[in-house]
């Protein structure tokens, strides 16, 4: 980071610091506490990056990644994997032979802000399992399991065959763990599916798409992941072998360079 823009941001952190010990007049044992826990979440591998995306990394992405009439963004989370299988249509996310859970039909398009269907818009998905694993980072899932990139087709359509993602509660063992419970606040985020989206011209976009009726949508663990433009309804026609949802996305283009 440049040293004029540290010593800016740095300033207004301690300052704000400062104003919250003031106000709430924080006794030495309260800072006791403080410093303890900071040096526990220090110690535990990975802990503070998990702090930093529950707390904070939503809002870090409004500031950069704000929309004026594209889909909204939301956290990308800890979870993504980059140069997952590119696959083939009809397009099935890669999955066990008995991978348990509800099939998912997620069906949608993507567009430009004017409406212009965005043909080969490259989507790379992820999500959860039904038995509530992310594969690489819980044990037992194959590689790439109900992670894969799609494109879509000639009018910006898509269609993917997956299953229906559970609600998770994020790792709750450590210190940010220990701060929710001592909140009573939940670790748990409503069930999502994660994408990225990508088209030469356009802003990419990382989002999720969360699930009407949901009881996790209005207290995520993940503070303002969740965004009501972001829920759609799951919808299951007694018969059909697969639940259903869809999502029309849309992409911002980027301005075009002024002509010099
Ligand atoms: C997730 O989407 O799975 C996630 C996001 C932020 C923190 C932890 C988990
Ligand atoms: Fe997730």
């Amino acid at each position: 980071m440049e040293n004029a823009r540290l010593q800016a941001v740095f300033t207004d952190v301690l300052d704000g610091l400062q104003q919250v010990v003031r106000r709430h007049r924080v006794t030495r044992e309260e800072y006791r506490l403080l410093s303890e826990w900071l040096t526990e979440a220090g110690t535990q591998p990975n802990e503070i990056a998990l702090l930093l995306e529950v707390l904070l990394s939503s809002t870090v992405d409004d500031v950069n990644f704000a929309v004026e009439s594209g889909t909204e963004n939301s956290v990308e989370g800890p979870f993504h994997v980059p140069g997952a299988p590119l696959l083939s249509a009809p397009y099935v996310l890669p999955m066990r032979p008995d991978e348990p859970g509800e099939r998912l039909l997620f069906s949608g398009t993507v567009r430009s802000a004017d409406g212009t269907p965005l043909a080969g818009a490259m989507l790379d998905v992820w999500q959860i399992s039904a038995d509530g694993g992310y594969s690489h980072f819980h044990a037992g899932f194959p590689e790439y399991n109900l992670r894969g990139r799609l494109t879509a087709d000639e009018e910006g359509r898509f269609e993917f065959l997956t299953v229906v993602p559970v609600p998770y509660e994020i790792p709750k063992e450590g210190a940010t763990g220990r701060l929710l419970a001592a909140l009573g606040r939940t670790a748990h985020r409503p069930a999502h599916v994660h994408l990225k989206l990508g088209h030469q011209g356009h802003r990419p976009l990382t989002t999720q798409i969360y699930f009407e009726g949901d009881p996790w949508l209005d207290r995520d663990a993940v503070v303002g992941a969740t965004k009501a433009s972001l829920v759609t309804p799951l919808v299951r026609d007694g018969g059909a072998t697969a639940a259903r949802c869809s999502y029309d996305f849309v992409l911002e283009p980027v301005p075009e360079p002024a002509l010099v």
